[in-house]
């Protein structure tokens, strides 16, 4: 059997990193982490809880109340996200949520304590993981950095028919500045801003498909496992 590796994908919003991450880990037998759900169940959390992020007690309190799984869909590989025990999946999918989580992931102590359960999840690699400081915080020594990104106006697209898809009722140009506005916190932020590392592979897929995209890294990774 070959060797397993550790895979970090990071990006912008609306890039198609959770596709490729969740396809990818499929087709070799990985497990797949969508970091972002983790943030944004911390950020329901927080929402359900009247937790104000302003106080920086308050969410150390409530940290330690938070405990974050994850089950998979046996079909599809789609990650659900297990808050307290509960799936939280959908709701953590929502327009509100998505409005309120990039300030929650601007926060340190939040991020501490993301981190080291991401780190942990590495220990016996055969991971792929996506999310915003995953090849730069996470897993500096990934084996594959991947930076994706795609045009503005297609993410935007792409994030709109993904809502309408789940029976959200929304407008374009809320979309648009959901999108430019976590774009702009995300890359601004003290806290391991999203930024591309110095050796991550950039990969802009605007004009990919999704199967290519995949060949296209698995590609990589074979000769990754190779080296
Ligand atoms: O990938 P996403 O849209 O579900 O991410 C939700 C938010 O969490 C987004 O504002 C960026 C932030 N995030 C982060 O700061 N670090 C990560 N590793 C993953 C997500």
């Amino acid at each position: 059997m070959s060797k397993k590796i550790i895979i970090a994908i990071d990006g912008f919003s609306s890039c198609g990193k959770s596709t490729l991450a969740k396809d990818l880990a499929k087709k070799l037998g990985y497990r797949y982490i969508d970091t972002g759900a983790m943030y944004r169940a911390v950020t329901y959390y927080f929402e359900e809880n009247d937790v104000n992020i302003k106080e920086h007690e308050a969410v150390e309190k409530a940290l330690k109340d938070i405990s974050i799984d994850f089950d998979y869909d046996e079909n599809t590989g789609k990650q659900i996200t297990i808050l307290n025990g509960y799936s939280v999946e959908k709701e953590i999918r929502s327009p509100e949520i998505s409005n309120k989580v990039s300030p929650v992931a601007a926060i340190k102590e939040v991020r501490s304590f993301l981190v080291a359960q991401q780190q942990k999840m590495g220990d016996n690699k055969g991971i792929v993981m996506d999310g915003r400081d995953i090849g730069t915080v996470v897993f500096p020594q990934a084996e594959l950095k991947l930076f994706m990104t795609a045009d503005e106006d297609i993410r935007i697209e792409r994030r709109y028919d993904e809502l309408k898809a789940n029976g959200e009722n929304i407008d374009l140009e809320d979309v648009r500045e959901n999108i430019k506005r976590r774009d702009y916190i995300d890359t601004h932020r003290e806290e391991s801003p999203l930024k591309q590392a110095d050796d991550a592979i950039v990969l802009n897929n605007s004009n990919l498909t999704p199967q290519e995209q995949l060949l296209l890294v698995y590609e990589m990774v074979q000769k990754k496992v190779k080296e």
